[in-house]
């Protein structure tokens, strides 16, 4: 994995047919790195197909307007206080209104285990502010940390790679 100085921005599975790959977009925030590491589980998981090439970015370095250039988008974010953080909460409404429509999506929070699904329904309401008809390829992710700085609990960095898998398969 290399990361593209200054924009923090990885891409995995760069090989020789990557014209005929398809893009999908990582785009996380992350303050202790545990949801990082799940966007980088999942990055794995959808580039283990072979046929999707896959760029990880945190969201304060990433130009929003480049989101259109992915068929695939994948937004993850620790739950603070019982929402999205705030870094994830202030990218989401930047994003074009139609900029997510017939595209895969798919959201995933990291949490306490007993706040699972709290931050991804908050992302998934202040997108929905904006597109009401959007749809996720996915129902959305949790992956529990032990404590507010990790680890990941055991397993979880397995089912995002599941998810990311998953999401590289069409319906
Ligand atoms: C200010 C703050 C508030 C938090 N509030 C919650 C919360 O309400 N519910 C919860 O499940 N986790 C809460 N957490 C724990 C975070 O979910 C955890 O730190 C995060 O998943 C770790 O991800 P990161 O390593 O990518 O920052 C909070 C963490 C911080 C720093």
């Amino acid at each position: 994995m290399l990361y593209e100085a200054p924009r923090a921005i990885l891409r995995l599975a760069r090989g020789p047919s990557q014209g005929a790959k398809t893009k999908a977009l990582v785009v996380f925030d992350s303050v202790y790195g545990n949801t990082r590491l799940a966007a980088e589980e999942i990055a794995r998981g959808l580039s283990q197909s072979g046929s999707v090439e896959v760029t990880i970015a945190s969201v304060g370095k990433f130009d929003v307007r480049k989101t259109r250039d992915y068929p695939i988008v994948v937004l993850g974010a620790p739950n603070h206080l019982g929402n999205a953080s705030k870094a994830m909460r202030e990218f989401l409404p930047q994003l074009g209104a139609g900029t997510l429509l017939r595209k895969r999506v798919a959201l995933f929070d990291t949490c306490y285990a007993d706040q699972t699904g709290v931050a991804v329904r908050k992302m998934e309401a202040l997108l929905r502010e904006r597109e009401p008809n959007l749809h996720f390829a996915l129902s959305g992710l949790s992956v529990v940390v032990e404590s507010s700085k990790g680890p990941v609990r055991q397993g979880d960095l397995l089912k995002c790679r599941q998810f990311g898998v998953r999401l590289a398969t069409p319906a």
